[in-house]
């Protein structure tokens, strides 16, 4: 079998797969793009990778096919979190070895998620020609997905904000720690700096009580609102738990070690709320994998 038989074959079984997958689940309406949900946050360590991958496991049992992309430029680590060594990364594809179905990991429950390895970073040093092969090679993505989310690092540094602004929407992710909000605060204000229309939600993670959480969800929309004249959304919170830190240390998600947990239910609940986005058609400006790494090369161009 040549390269593209290869490609078309195994593009058939996922198909099969995910139709045999699908039988139970509610009807999805076809659509021709994926939607790109970038996480991150202004400081680091606040629970985007644990955010990240309980999120597109509680997604993908809502029906939808969920794609991550492991986008972190320093401590990539959600195959840490679920276990799994991933035998090639995005690396591969940029450098032709591989295509992007041969790099798709299988995950928990259905979930794949692509590692970025260096191939993160070399994406960004792309040539116009290497990144329209690129391109073209990652849009089957959006055949493949209905979600794709990217977890990248803190975004405070030029390689992340490239991520930020290529997204559809952002999900920032903050704790209830001073730095930590004064330091999203400061990232929307560099994402509203350079695109005031950029949809941005806010998730607080590791809040004592959903008092607190809401608090902190409702000063951020405010300032933002008063001072940057920018409509935040709220994506909900995910209380401080134990049950998260027993699960990391298992190597699993914690909606799968402990389903029952605090933490889940809060993630379903959030999953619940963008999937209903998801539905509503209200989303469906979003442009889809192909667009997002156009719109990266074009960031770094600049
Ligand atoms: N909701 C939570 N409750 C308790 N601990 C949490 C919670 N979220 C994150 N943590 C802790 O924070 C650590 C860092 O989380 P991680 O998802 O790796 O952050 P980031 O990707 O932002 O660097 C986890 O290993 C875990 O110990
Ligand atoms: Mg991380």
């Amino acid at each position: 079998m040549d390269q593209a038989e290869k490609l078309r074959k195994a593009i058939e079984d996922l198909k099969a797969k995910q139709l045999r997958n699908r039988r139970t689940l509610p009807a999805i309406p076809a659509k021709r793009t994926a939607r790109v949900i970038t996480v991150t946050s202004g400081k680091g360590g606040v629970g985007k990778t644990n955010i990240s991958v309980n999120l597109a496991i509680a997604l993908s049992g809502q029906g939808l096919r969920v794609v991550i992309l492991d986008a972190d430029f320093g401590l990539a680590n959600i195959d840490v979190l679920l276990g799994i060594v991933p035998q090639h990364t995005l690396l591969d594809v940029i450098k032709d070895r591989k295509n992007i179905i041969e790099i798709l990991n299988e995950g928990p429950q259905n979930i794949k998620f692509i590692s970025g390895g260096s191939g993160v970073e070399e994406l960004l040093r792309l040539n116009r020609e290497q990144v329209a092969r690129f391109i073209k090679n990652i849009s089957l993505l959006d055949r493949l997905a209905d979600i794709i989310i990217v977890d990248t690092g803190a975004g405070l540094s030029d390689n992340v904000m490239s991520f930020i602004m290529a997204a559809d929407e952002i999900l920032l992710v903050t704790t209830p720690e001073p730095t930590s909000i004064t330091d999203a605060y400061a990232l929307i204000k560099m994402i509203s700096n350079r695109d005031n229309a950029k949809k941005i939600k806010i998730l607080v993670n590791r809040a004592e009580s959903s008092a607190e959480a809401n608090d902190v969800l409702n000063k951020l929309v405010l300032v933002a609102d008063r001072f940057l004249g920018l409509k935040l959304e709220p994506a909900g919170y995910v209380l401080n738990d134990d049950a998260v830190k027993k699960a990391v240390k298992q190597q699993q998600p914690f909606i799968v070690a402990y389903p029952k947990s605090t933490a889940a239910r809060n993630i379903k609940e959030i999953s619940v709320k963008l999937a209903q986005n998801e539905n509503s058609g209200e989303q469906h400006q979003e442009h889809g994998i192909r667009s997002f790494f156009s719109r990266l090369a074009g960031f770094v161009r600049t």
